[in-house]
C-alpha cells in the first residue's frame, strides 16, 4: 500500500458531482502531478486530502491507516500540508511569526523565538529554501510568500506537501526555484503532489501524472511514458492540435497605433506607467509580457479612454486618442476585448441575450439608428456559427454560457465590426484548451487580414508562439521589445523581473 491512498472518493456541491469515484495515491520520494482543465475536480480532491472538505463517500489512508479529517489541523497532524492558490499569511507579521503562529508559546518569549528560528533555519537548510524568517510578509514577493507557506507546512511536520497551481503566479525563474525545492523534498523522502494545468510543467517536474476530466479520474501514467499530446487527449477527451500557427507578419508600413511617452500614476502617487512608448503595425501581433500588475491594466484602460494619462500620446493615424471618450475611440476602429478581472464586466451585459449583446455594439457605433432586431438575430447567428459558439439559441442569456463561449461572443462581436486595432487582454484566462486554441486562431486570422493586434497574455510559452514581437514591461516601464524567435525564455523572465540582460 502506498504512503497516501484515496479510494472511491466522491463529493458533490449541490447538484455538481465535483469528484465521482476517484482514486489517487502517492508514495514517499515521489512527485505526482494532478492535471485537468478548469473545473475538472483537482482542487476538490486534494482539499479533501488536506482536511478542508469532507468526502461524501470514500476513504483516505495514510501509512496504511484509515483517517478521517475534519479540519486542516487533522491533516497536518497526519503529515499532510497544503499550499493553496490564495495564501493565508498575516501581512504585518514576519515569516517566523507566521510560521510559529498557533504554537503553544514557551515561558520565555526570547528563548522561544530563538528556538523557533533555529528550527526554521534547520528546515531551510535541509530543503534548500531561501532564508526569509525576519522579513515582513507585506514586503515579500509572491514567490517569497509561497516559500513561507511551504516552510510553515514543513515546520509543522508535513511529510506530504500538496500544492494547488503554485506556478500560476510565478515567473520562469521563480518556477525553477520552486521546482528545485520540490526536488529536494523528494530527495528527503517527502511525497509531493502538484496541481497544474500546464503540460510543460508536468513533463518537467513529475514522476507520475493523474489526469482528471469532469470530476472523474481518466488515468494515471508515468511521465516518462507519455507526451504533452497524449496528456492533452486525456484531459480534453479528444485529439487536439497544440500548434499555434504563426503567420508571417505583413511588411511594415506606417504604424496603425503609436504610443508615445505614456505615463500615469497609481492612487498612492507612484508611477503605474512610466514613459511607455511603442508602435503597433497592421498585420502583426504585438504581445505584452509582464508579471501581473506591471501596468498592463493601466495601459489598456488609457488606450480605451477609461483612465486619464498624466502625459503622452496615443496616435491613431494623425489623431491623438487621449482625451476622447471610449465610444469615440471605438468609432476610430480601435476595438477592445479586454475585461481583465471580470469577463462580464465592461464588455458584455450578463443578463442580456447573445443577440442583444451583439446589437449593443452596432448600436453604439451608429447611435440613433433604428435597432434592426431581425437583422440582429441574423448577425448573431452568423457570429455563433462562424466562431463555433455553443449556445442553445441566440436568445440565450450570456451569463448562462461557459467562459469560453462568453469570450467568443465578445471577441466575435468586436471582430465583426472590422476593427483596425484589436486589443485583447488575457482572452483565454479560465478557458479550456480547446477554447484557448480557437481564440488564438481568431487572433491569427485578424492579423492575416491586416488588423493590428495587441495581445496581453500571462503564459510566456503562448506569447512566444503567437506573437511577432513581445514588449516586456516591469513596474510600468518598457524593459525591451524582443523578437521571440531570437530571445530565450530565461532572458524574457529576467526582463519581467526588471533585470536588463546583455543580449537585449
Ligand atoms: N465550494 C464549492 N461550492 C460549489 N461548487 C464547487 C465548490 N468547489 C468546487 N466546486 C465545483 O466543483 C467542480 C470542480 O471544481 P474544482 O475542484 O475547483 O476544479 P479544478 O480545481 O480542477 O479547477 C466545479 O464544477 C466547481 O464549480
Ligand atoms: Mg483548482
Amino acid at each position: 500500500m502506498a504512503y497516501i491512498e484515496m479510494r472511491h472518493i466522491s463529493k458533490r456541491f449541490g447538484t455538481v458531482p465535483a469528484n465521482d469515484d476517484v482514486g489517487f495515491f502517492v508514495d514517499r520520494g515521489e512527485i505526482v502531478a494532478l492535471l485537468g482543465e478548469n473545473g475538472s475536480g483537482k482542487s476538490t480532491l486534494l482539499n479533501m486530502l488536506a482536511g478542508l472538505y469532507i468526502p461524501d463517500s470514500g476513504s483516505i489512508y495514510i501509512d496504511g491507516r484509515r483517517r478521517f479529517f475534519h479540519s486542516p489541523q487533522d491533516a497536518i497532524a497526519a503529515g499532510v500540508g497544503m499550499v493553496h492558490q490564495h495564501f493565508k499569511l498575516i501581512p504585518v507579521m514576519n515569516a517566523w511569526e507566521n510560521i510559529s503562529l498557533g504554537e503553544k508559546a514557551g515561558l520565555n518569549p526570547f528563548i522561544e523565538q530563538k528556538r523557533v528560528n533555529r528550527k526554521i533555519a534547520g528546515i531551510e537548510e535541509r530543503f534548500g529554501l531561501a532564508t526569509l524568517h525576519g522579513k515582513k510578509i507585506y514586503n515579500m514577493s509572491v514567490s517569497e510568500k509561497q516559500t513561507v507557506e511551504i516552510l510553515k507546512m514543513l515546520y509543522r511536520g508535513a511529510s506530504a506537501l500538496v500544492l494547488d497551481e503554485p506556478t500560476a503566479v510565478l515567473t520562469p525563474q521563480e518556477t525553477e526555484q520552486l521546482f528545485a525545492m520540490l526536488r529536494n523534498m523528494k530527495q528527503e523522502g517527502c511525497a509531493v503532489v502538484i496541481i497544474t494545468h500546464k503540460l510543460n510543467e508536468v513533463m518537467e517536474i513529475s514522476d507520475r501524472v493523474m489526469v482528471m476530466r469532469k470530476g472523474k479520474e481518466i488515468g494515471t501514467v508515468n511521465t516518462a511514458d507519455t507526451s504533452p499530446l497524449k496528456l492533452t487527449e486525456m484531459m480534453v477527451g479528444a485529439s487536439i492540435s497544440l500548434e499555434i500557427r504563426r503567420e508571417p507578419p505583413a511588411p511594415k508600413a506606417r504604424p496603425v497605433l503609436e504610443v508615445k511617452d505614456l505615463s500615469c500614476f497609481n492612487e498612492d502617487g507612484t508611477a503605474a506607467l512610466d514613459d511607455v512608448s511603442f508602435d503597433l503595425y497592421g498585420g502583426e501581433i504585438l504581445g505584452i509580457a509582464g508579471i501581473a500588475g506591471s501596468g498592463q491594466r493601466e495601459l489598456c484602460e488609457i488606450i480605451a479612454g477609461l483612465r486619464r494619462a498624466r502625459r503622452g500620446q496615443v496616435l491613431c493615424g494623425s489623431e491623438d486618442l487621449l482625451g476622447l471618450s471610449p465610444r469615440e475611440i471605438k468609432n476610430r476602429g480601435v476595438s477592445m476585448s479586454f475585461i481583465p478581472e471580470d469577463r462580464l464586466g465592461m464588455g458584455l451585459v450578463a443578463g442580456m441575450s447573445v443577440t442583444d449583446n451583439i446589437l449593443l455594439r452596432s448600436y453604439e457605433k451608429r447611435p440613433g439608428v433604428f435597432i434592426d432586431r431581425a437583422g440582429g438575430k441574423i448577425l448573431a447567428e452568423k457570429i455563433v456559427e462562424r466562431y463555433g459558439i455553443s449556445t442553445p439559441s441566440v436568445q440565450h442569456i450570456v451569463r448562462k454560457l461557459s467562459g469560453g463561449n462568453i469570450q467568443k461572443v465578445l471577441l466575435g462581436r468586436e471582430i465583426d465590426l472590422g476593427p483596425k486595432v484589436l486589443i485583447t487582454a488575457y482572452p483565454v484566462r479560465g478557458l479550456d484548451i480547446g477554447a484557448s486554441y480557437s481564440i488564438y486562431g481568431m487572433l491569427n486570422e485578424q492579423k492575416k487580414m491586416g488588423v493590428a493586434v495587441l495581445y496581453i497574455g500571462e503564459d510566456l510559452d503562448v506569447l512566444r508562439e503567437l506573437c511577432d514581437r513581445i514588449m516586456v514591461i516591469h513596474g510600468g516601464r518598457v524593459m525591451a521589445i524582443v523578437d521571440p524567435r531570437e530571445t530565450s525564455k530565461e532572458e524574457m523572465g529576467l526582463l519581467m523581473l526588471g533585470q536588463k540582460t546583455e543580449a537585449v
